[in-house]
């Protein structure tokens, strides 16, 4: 048997392949994540011919359906939502590997007739014995499901093949029950094994972090608290509590649902520092001295650095939308936020004393995810009397929608009279390459069939940001009153408070 180590180090330097023949296992079938974005990234893998020649799609789910019905019920939803299309003859084509397999995640006996059925394909065609089991179930079952996996023994795959888990997120709600989580994981299936997503890693420009940074030696010099002022990442949605989501996110908030996985995320490849290699060990393990390195805040640090918030009524889009507590779903004296803008330091060699502010809010004027480093201005000894001249660089790298990066720099006006304004050089992902990005599920179904983890949050890397965002949650229920709430209208840009935090270092949120 390889040792599951080694073998991902010795994966980090190979180049992609076309994955092995695979059957993969979606529990929760009939959810909105399996419609929107699970089965038209796998529809958008097979129409690259990036899917292995024998590949299964089995469906699980409690309600009363067969594979005809399930495909003509992905195939609607495809229609709206594949990245590039839907074509009529390829789609008949994918779907003959589409089955739905009707099965209660509670009952011992499904899985072990969820086992024949995979055998039972595993047999048809080519044989093969690899097996890629989805949770995207409601998080509330995800110990049952691993533990009828386990009691199945689909954790472990016959002969020469391989079992892996993706785990969609929450994973878990805050440390304790992210620990708790983990261990029942980790005792079915082997962390190398395991997939944790968090789909901003899949998007395209978040895994361009890494090559800015370490393939350019124009940035790296530059890259330290030495010229860099300040980092900003900001996380911007329109979207308030549609879809019945109110529920979950009146229990969660914006630091749990946002904060702790994605922008933690970003945060730790701005900040982290060049790995030994590109295997998934060597990437993490720099990422989570990231997290390790976050300053922690007790309840007079958090009211200090951070602010949350609740949008009010407002105008968006030209219609009028109810104010958070007003959604449906939430509770109408609720205290969770729907905003959170901090300041945090990494107390580490290369960011001492630097400044790094997250924002995330929802119903905010538009949806976009920024990051800026603002660098420190050169010595103000020739140019301070001329207008303009006070701007500093700014690197930005934009997530989405519109993908690509820019530097800003000053430059003489063209004239005869000595003017200096800042002017931007612009790289963008459409201009350069002429194609559209993959989903960022697209890459990460296609990694997890691979065997690379590179993407995925490892153990300890969830651990360590619920450790952080617990120590903000618990000073917030801990000192209730004496940590505000703040407002802003729906279709601004947050609460003024936010704009104060960055003031009292001499600062402004970029705009976007
Ligand atoms: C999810 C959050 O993880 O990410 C949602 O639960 C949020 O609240 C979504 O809207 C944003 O993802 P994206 O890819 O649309 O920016």
């Amino acid at each position: 048997m390889p040792d599951p180590y080694v073998e991902s180090l010795r994966r980090g330097f190979k180049s992609r392949d076309i994955p092995g023949s695979c059957s993969i296992v979606i529990f929760g079938a009939t959810g909105d994540l399996t419609h929107r974005k699970l089965v038209p990234a796998l529809y958008n893998l097979f129409l690259n011919g990036e899917l292995p020649d024998s590949f299964k799609i089995i469906g699980f789910a409690r309600r009363d359906k067969n594979d005809q019905i399930w495909r003509s019920e992905l195939e609607e939803s495809n229609r709206n939502n594949s990245r590039s299309g839907h074509d009529e003859e390829k789609w008949n084509e994918f779907s003959k590997s589409l089955f739905y397999f009707r099965g209660d995640l509670n009952s011992e006996e499904s899985f072990s007739d969820l086992k024949k059925c995979i055998m039972v394909h595993e047999t048809k065609g080519p044989t093969f014995h690899n097996r890629l089991f989805y949770l995207s179930t409601a998080p509330d079952f995800f110990p049952v499901v691993l533990e009828n996996l386990k009691k199945a023994q689909l954790n472990l795959s016959p002969k020469k093949g391989w079992s892996r888990v993706i785990i969609e997120k929450p994973f878990g709600s805050n440390l304790g029950t992210a620990q708790n989580l983990n261990r029942i994981v980790n005792d079915t299936f082997h962390e190398s094994d395991t997939y944790r997503i968090d789909h901003y890693l899949g998007k395209e420009t978040a895994q361009n972090i890494m090559v800015l940074r370490f393939a350019n030696s124009i940035f790296e010099p530059l890259w330290r608290s030495r010229f860099i002022d300040h980092v900003q990442i900001t996380c911007a949605e329109h979207l308030g509590m549609e879809g019945g989501r109110g529920a979950y996110y009146d229990k969660a908030g914006a630091a749990r649902d946002m904060v702790q996985n994605h922008l933690l995320q970003l945060l730790s490849l701005i900040a982290m520092e060049p790995p030994t290699d590109l295997s998934a060990n060597s990437v993490r393990d720099e990422k989570v001295k990231v997290l390790r390195t976050i300053r922690g805040m007790g309840p007079e640090e958090v009211r200090k650095n951070v602010i949350r918030a609740q949008y009010t009524e407002g105008t968006l889009g030209g219609k009028t939308v109810p104010s958070y507590r007003d959604e449906a779903r939430v509770d109408p004296k609720s205290m969770t936020e729907s905003y959170v803008a901090m300041r945090l330091f990494i107390d580490n060699w290369r960011w001492e004393g630097t400044p790094f502010y997250i924002r995330m809010g929802k119903r905010l004027p538009t949806k976009a995810t920024e990051i800026s480093l603002h660098l420190k201005s050169p010595p103000n000894v020739l140019f301070q009397k001329l207008p303009g001249s006070t701007e500093s660089n700014v690197l930005t790298i934009r997530i989405q929608p519109d993908e690509g990066m820019s530097v800003r720099m000053l430059s003489k006006k063209p004239g005869t009279t000595f003017k200096i304004e800042p002017v931007e050089m612009n790289f963008d992902y459409w201009s350069s390459f002429k194609k559209g990005s993959p989903e960022a599920y697209e890459r990460l179904l296609i990694d997890a069939m691979i065997g690379d983890a590179t993407l995925f949050a490892r153990r300890d890397e969830v651990e360590n940001a619920w450790l952080f965002i617990d120590s903000i949650q618990d000073s917030w229920h801990k000192s209730n009153t004496a940590i505000p709430m703040s407002y802003y209208e729906s279709g601004t840009w947050g609460p003024i408070e936010a704009d104060n935090l960055l003031a009292e270092l001499g600062h402004e949120w970029r705009p976007l």
